[in-house]
């Protein structure tokens, strides 16, 4: 399942018609980034590029110009059947053209000189600043070289304009194309979270368990996971971001599964707890309903016009009155809530928007006030308790219990739909699947 080629060309068109006569507008591709010695990570587009092109090799530039005959040049690297033999088949400026729509391409190499010409005489350039330090100084040359041309006549840019801010918008908004792939990717992460209960038991590894979903995820068409899988055993839940994966899995605890497919680009994003042993102690299984009750009360409340920042205050609410009634925290549950005294609990935000990237782009807040919800967004929804082990304003019985469960949910016209929904999360039905078994 992939992205057409008239889906890009459609959001190509869609961010050249929200661009001003006479602008250009350039995305960059990622680099390589070296590992080690000769050896360099798994090569990841940048979200911004793929999203208009569809194209996944490294060092390429992508040339938007609006108008009547709108433009789409692309720079890559050139054809070298020498290289290509070391590494790997490589589309050029004529494949470019062919597959991947550019009316024209360039190699990489004619760059400077070719931007120079590109960019004399318009009036606007749209261009992220401020994090791709490399493009910013070739970025300045370009000008430069204009402005050294101002006595034959030409005319650099008069304004320069954060081109995030007309992306990250559309980005925001998911098509129906691309809600079908964030489907596929929320059912295929659920479905490894199904297959980690299955396999769970104690005196496996944390990174077994992780292999376990990794594997999943290849035999499913997505060769990495969308981000650093967190399998955290026991007190290990209670490190927001553990990724070392490295500890034993021990009877009587609990493992917190962080864990979501990247499936063409779209992130899943999905945490489910559960005991290792199959069966919840019955403080495990009062926090666990606590932070189930709270999930589902945001998940409910979930529908176009509804402030973001609504879930993630009914989630404030509904987790302070809890821990009041278990006896972890003490006092008036508004004052509570006003001093945020269930930050020793909580102390993340409910959750964030999803798409290409696990943490989405796009604003929270318009205008200084936090936006609300609309169809075509999907945000994640995650409230968690995390007990440290060192809290000792809490009865022993909860010290190091960390639970946290994390859905992915896509706002409808009308509502919601959940889209990881494929995984249980009642503690009834985790145990008895995992009393069933792989
Ligand atoms: N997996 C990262 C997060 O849930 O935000
Ligand atoms: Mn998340
Ligand atoms: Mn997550």
């Amino acid at each position: 399942m992939r992205i057409s080629q008239s889906g890009f060309a459609l959001r190509r068109q869609q961010l050249m018609d929200n661009m001003s006569p006479g602008s250009v507008a350039i995305v960059p591709a990622a680099s390589e980034v070296t590992r080690n010695r000769d050896v360099e990570y798994p090569f990841r587009q940048d979200s911004d590029f793929y999203y208009l092109t569809g194209f996944n090799e490294p060092d390429a530039l992508l040339v938007l110009i609006p108008g009547a005959e709108g433009q789409v040049v692309m720079f890559c690297r050139d054809r070298d059947p020498e290289m290509e033999i070391w590494n790997g088949y490589r589309a050029g400026p004529l494949g470019v053209c062919n597959q991947y729509g550019a009316d024209h391409a360039y190699p990489i190499d004619e760059l400077d000189e070719r931007m120079v010409e590109l960019l004399e005489g318009k009036q606007r350039l749209y261009y992220s600043i401020g994090t791709n330090d490399n493009l910013d100084a070739q970025v300045r040359g370009w000008l430069n070289g204009i402005r050294k041309k101002a006595r034959l006549g030409a005319v650099a840019p008069a304004e320069m304009v954060m081109l995030d801010r007309l992306l990250h918008e559309q980005r925001l908004f998911k098509s129906a194309e691309e809600a079908d792939l964030m489907r596929a990717a929320g059912r295929i992460s659920a479905e490894a979270h199904v297959r980690a209960m299955q396999v769970c038991k104690p005196g496996l590894m944390e990174y077994q368990l992780e292999a376990e979903i990794s594997h999943h995820f290849a035999m499913h068409g997505c060769r990495l996971p969308a981000y650093s899988s967190i399998v955290g055993g026991g007190e290990n839940a209670c490190v927001l971001h553990y990724t070392e994966n490295q500890d034993l899995l021990n009877e009587g605890d609990l493992v917190l599964i962080d864990a979501g497919c990247e499936l063409d680009y779209y992130a899943g994003d999905i945490t489910r707890t559960f005991p290792v042993s199959g069966k919840f102690s019955a403080e495990q299984k009062a926090l666990y309903e606590l932070v189930l009750a709270t999930q589902l009360a945001c998940i409910e409340a979930i529908r176009p016009g509804v402030p973001w920042i609504c879930i993630h205050d009914k989630s404030v609410e509904v987790l302070t009155h809890g821990l009041i009634d278990l006896g972890l925290l003490h006092g008036d549950p508004e004052e509570l809530i006003e001093t945020g005294a269930y930050r020793a609990f909580y102390m993340h935000r409910i959750g964030h928007w999803l798409g290409m990237d696990v943490h989405d782009v796009g604003d929270y807040k318009i205008d200084g006030e936090w936006r609300s919800l609309e169809p075509g967004m999907v945000l994640t929804v995650e409230p968690g308790l995390y007990v440290s082990p060192q809290n000792d304003s809490v009865d022993e019985k909860w010290r190091g219990i960390g639970i946290r469960i994390e859905d992915d949910v896509l706002v409808t016209d009308d509502g919601y739909e959940v889209l990881s929904d494929a995984v249980p999360k009642a503690v009834d039905e985790i145990e008895a699947l995992m009393a069933h078994g792989a």
